[in-house]
């Protein structure tokens, strides 16, 4: 960056499915580039689709901002998208067509000589294609409730969405008590088991089904029965979205408008439940209700220490990495390592044998 530093500009954009923390992560962003560096931010609204219009879609970001909710505000005030990959981007009749130049055009235009992409592993492939193409000099937040992300211990939007399902347990603990009944819990996480794992062993289930451990209905069925001999009258099961159904088959729901997104897997397990044990099952889908919340205080701070980071790493020039959070600080990473591949869950790491240690069932016998 060769501008001097009270005429530098930074552009910030959300990618991917929004959760709780963004806007603790713009408020930082905004606080450490103003404040600490001189710097004017803009934010681009939508993602990389908001530098496909023209004008570009962009709003100034100062510090009015900061009006004392933006922490804690769930959402993103930038707007964001999963969809529109400007590689390979819809157009009528499903036809695709790389849209790449226009972007990078548009990030031009902007005048900005640093890019924060705040985003999980598939918009930091996308935002790293655009900006070996483009020269642009790019810098990763990492941010899903998936909690995928290689190379960070936790991405914002994690431990919010672990919060609601532990919460939705609670909830669930007292009505499954007072009805006998076996309840089910979906939750999200696409490949990743993370959330359910999490929340599974915070919220005291019974079973806990991940995507990285195959389950039977026959190992399901004998725990239920095995805690209904011990004197219990419920249980409690939380199932992650990408367990596969009794064909084998992942269960995928496709939306009116378009998106294939995973879904459904816990009513056929509810069914297959109640012929195995004849028990009264009730199925709860958590949804997007796991996006959508309060920050908690963890996402809140370590949101913060993302923003923050980010805009210092711009400002000692160091590029094309990723904020991470390991061994209870932040710290930066290439962000090579971020998009290698989904971070699942360790069959065999310290969270499954702690859920084992309690008894619970993981489905596999
Ligand atoms: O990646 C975040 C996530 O919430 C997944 O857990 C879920 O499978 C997917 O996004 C839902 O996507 P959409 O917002 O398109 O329904």
């Amino acid at each position: 960056m060769a501008k001097p530093a009270s005429q530098r500009t930074l552009a910030l954009l959300t990618s991917g499915g929004d959760c709780a923390g963004l806007n603790a992560v713009i408020r930082a962003v905004v606080h450490r580039a103003v404040q600490g560096y001189g710097w004017r931010v803009i934010g681009i609204r939508q993602g990389t689709m908001g530098l496909l219009r023209r004008p570009v879609d962009a709003i100034e970001l100062g510090l009015t901002i900061d009006d004392g909710k933006l922490l804690r505000m769930g959402g993103t005030i930038l707007g964001t998208t999963n969809k529109g990959d400007p590689f390979a981007f819809p157009g009528p009749g499903g036809r695709k067509r790389d849209r790449s130049k226009e972007v990078i055009e548009g990030f031009r235009s902007t005048g900005a000589d640093a890019l924060i992409g705040v985003g999980g592993d598939g918009s930091f492939a996308i935002l790293r294609r655009l900006a070996q193409q483009g020269r642009i000099n790019l810098v990763g937040i990492p941010k899903t409730i998936d909690n995928d992300v290689g190379a960070t211990e936790s991405s914002v939007g994690y431990p919010t969405a672990v919060s609601v399902a532990t919460e939705a347990l609670d909830r669930l603990q007292p009505t499954a008590a007072s009805h006998d009944r076996v309840m089910i819990l979906e939750v999200m996480g696409r490949d990743a088991g993370h959330i359910a794992l999490a929340a599974g062993i915070a919220g005291g289930a019974d079973v806990i089904l991940l995507p990285e451990i195959a389950y039977t209905v026959a190992a399901v069925a004998a725990h239920i029965e095995t805690v209904r001999r011990q004197g219990r009258n419920f249980a409690l099961v939380v199932v992650a979205e990408a367990v596969k159904d009794l064909t084998g088959q992942r269960v995928r729901q496709q939306h009116a408008g378009g998106g294939l997104t995973y879904g459904g897997i816990g009513h056929s397990l509810g069914d297959a439940l109640g012929r195995a044990t004849g028990a009264e099952t009730r199925v709860t889908v958590l949804g997007h209700v796991q996006r959508g919340s309060q920050p908690t205080w963890s996402d809140r701070m370590i949101a913060s220490a993302f923003g923050v980071h980010a805009v210092d790493l711009i400002a000692d020039g160091k590029f094309d990495r990723m904020v991470a959070w390991q061994n209870r600080s932040v710290v930066d990473v290439p962000l090579s390592e971020a998009v290698v591949a989904p971070r699942q869950v360790d069959p065999d790491g310290a969270l499954v044998r702690t859920a084992r240690g309690l008894g619970i069932c993981l489905g596999d016998g």
